[in-house]
């Protein structure tokens, strides 16, 4: 599957790709309003949008850097190619761009979304906050260029401009966006929530989540009318933060950092039709436990065997 979208992502959910398709198929939601609070990479969104799943996607993240990127592909894509085009991948513009990321809230935009551009495909694993591909004095056995290819970035910018006019974007809290945007849309709808981590998510991107956030977020989201999926860790189970919800919990393979490899839990709406977890999941991944509402017993879910 070639990704669609510029950024890279810590713990991006393309390989969901076909599970929300196949969600979408078997409960007849066509052209449907596409949703991401927690937009980040925005993968998924796209892969419906190119392949006319979804009419619209909507794109929320709280994080200006993000936004920024966002905003900056769409509405500025001439100028944020020629920057592409134009930037020497080195050290020092890499000190350039982190700079301007440090100072975020006092950048101008479109030099802040080019700057969460250029860290995100000079960083490893494309953590905006965190070290660069090869290491500060470059000796590691990767340069900082080795992801910034740049007639595939620009190509992947000139293809989203086109799709403009469907694409939605919000720089809002993702609790305060549900409410207020989400739940109000009109058509067909299907949000899928990808919150950061409740352990763990340290510094991989924004988060400055709560566990009182979290299950804030959990009430709202069980309240709402429209069909959804969310995505957590397995901490989601041990805090019963959607007690009476179908979920089914499955493999995850990280190429973050050895440690974040596990299992992730995925939440369904009540109203969603939802197949069995190996039909679900399909043969590139593993179910470990298949759909259920019986609330966990056990402190921590078992590992795998
Ligand atoms: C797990 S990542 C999403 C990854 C995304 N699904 C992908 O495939 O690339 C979580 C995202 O939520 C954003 N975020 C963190 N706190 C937020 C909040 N309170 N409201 C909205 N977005 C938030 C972060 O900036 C980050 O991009």
């Amino acid at each position: 599957m070639v990704p669609h979208t510029p950024l890279r992502y810590p713990g991006g959910k393309r390989r969901l790709n076909e599970v929300v398709k196949r969600l979408l198929d078997l409960n007849g939601l066509h052209d449907v309003h596409y949703v991401e609070p927690f937009a980040g990479g925005a993968a998924i969104a796209i892969g419906l949008l190119f392949e006319e799943y979804a009419s619209y996607i909507h794109l929320n993240d709280l994080s200006r850097p993000v936004f920024a990127f966002w905003k900056t592909a769409l509405e500025q894509s001439d100028w944020l190619c020629g920057r592409i085009e134009n930037v020497r991948v080195s050290m020092a513009e890499w000190r350039r761009q982190r700079a301007i990321f440090d100072d975020a809230d006092q950048a101008a935009e479109r030099d802040l979304g080019f700057a969460a551009l250029f860290l995100n495909r000079t960083n490893r694993s494309g953590i905006l906050a965190g070290g660069v591909i090869g290491g500060k004095r470059q000796t590691g056995k990767w340069s900082l260029d080795a992801r910034f290819g740049k007639p595939e970035l620009i190509r992947r910018i000139q293809k989203l401009g086109r799709y403009q006019s469907r694409i939605k974007l919000y720089n809002r809290d993702g609790l305060e966006f549900t409410q207020n945007v989400a739940a109000n849309l009109k058509g067909p709808t299907f949000i899928f929530f990808d919150p950061p981590y409740i352990e763990r998510a340290g510094r991989l991107y924004l988060n400055q989540c709560t566990l009182a956030d979290h299950q804030a977020l959990a009430r709202c989201i069980g309240e709402l009318a429209k069909p959804w999926i969310v995505t957590y860790d397995p901490a989601a189970l041990e805090h019963h933060l959607f007690p009476k919800l179908r979920r089914i919990v499955y493999d995850i393979h990280y190429t973050v950092n050895r440690r974040y490899r596990g299992q992730e839990v995925m939440y369904f709406a009540d109203s969603l039709r939802v197949p069995k977890a190996a039909d679900l999941l399909g043969s590139r991944m593993r179910a470990v436990s298949d759909l259920s509402r019986v609330p966990l017993r056990r402190k921590k879910i078992p590992p795998r065997a």
